[in-house]
């Protein structure tokens, strides 16, 4: 078991100005999910910059109804609320956006040039998966960030990375979720602001999928191509063997490497 998940630790990672966005930090040892209790709060009308983290979850979830494994004190599992300054704030690209919030989070704690992205948000470590990302809502005006981050491996998982396998000491959890929270209390500002364009070329460089033959898979059908990359909106461009350029969008599809 890692070391505890603690408040002062967590919140001695987060600089000084943008600890006040950061209104309440619940640590649960158990809960059935952190994005279902941020689900309930927000529906009755907590604060954005709440967050709840956890030491275990029963009923972690993962994107496409899946489950999220999530063993006691061995990972991290965490939830930010975030309310948009205006409703019809454009949410297109925030999935990706999130993304490379939590890779400069990484690369901040040390994991240089090692993390890749896989469309639309995963985060993979040597070519296995490190931290998912779930998006969910109780309304349009808000956002629940849920993102579960493998810090130390459990032997089920097969295809699953986690952090201690590249350092060289244990990773201080409480530190990794401060800087979580640092870079997304920044950043969804800017993501507001701007939306996609300022975090779109920083996807770009890790695309792990970027020239390689994938299929992709949505609705009932498949249709094997070759990654083109993202566009400004973060759709995911596949070039059939026609040489068409086909184009998807997030919560539409499916890809898998060839
Ligand atoms: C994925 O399928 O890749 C997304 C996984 C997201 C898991 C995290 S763990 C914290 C939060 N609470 C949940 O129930 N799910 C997310």
């Amino acid at each position: 078991m890692l070391e505890p998940l603690e408040h002062e630790k967590i919140l001695a990672a987060i600089e000084l100005r943008n600890r006040k966005k950061l209104v309440n930090l619940a640590i649960f040892e158990t809960i059935d999910s952190t994005n279902s209790f941020l689900l309930n709060s927000a529906k009755s009308g907590a604060a954005s910059g709440s967050v709840c983290l956890a030491e275990q979850q029963t009923q972690g979830r993962g994107r496409r109804g899946r489950p999220w494994k999530s063993p006691l004190g061995a990972n991290i599992y965490c939830s930010l609320l975030w309310r948009f300054s205006r409703i019809s704030a454009d949410k297109t690209g925030l999935s990706l956006a999130i993304a490379v919030m939590v890779l400069n989070a990484l690369k901040k704690y040390g994991i240089e040039n090692k993390i890749q992205l896989k469309w639309p948000n995963d985060i993979l470590l040597n070519g296995r998966k490190l931290a998912g990302i779930l998006l969910e809502s109780s309304d349009p005006s808000n956002v629940i960030i849920g993102i579960g981050l493998n810090v130390m491996s459990t032997p089920e998982d097969e295809n699953a990375a986690c952090l201690a396998e590249v350092m060289n000491i244990i990773p201080m959890r409480n530190v990794v979720t401060g800087l979580l929270l640092n870079e997304l209390l920044v950043q969804l500002d800017e993501f507001e602001l701007n939306g996609l364009r300022s975090f779109v070329n920083e996807w770009r460089r890790h695309d792990m999928l970027f020239g390689k033959e994938v299929t992709v898979f949505f609705h009932d059908k498949t249709l094997k191509g070759v990654m083109r990359g993202i566009d400004e909106k973060g759709n995911l461009l596949l070039q059939t063997a026609k040489g068409e350029m086909q184009k998807f969008c997030y919560g539409e599809v499916s890809v898998r490497l060839n």
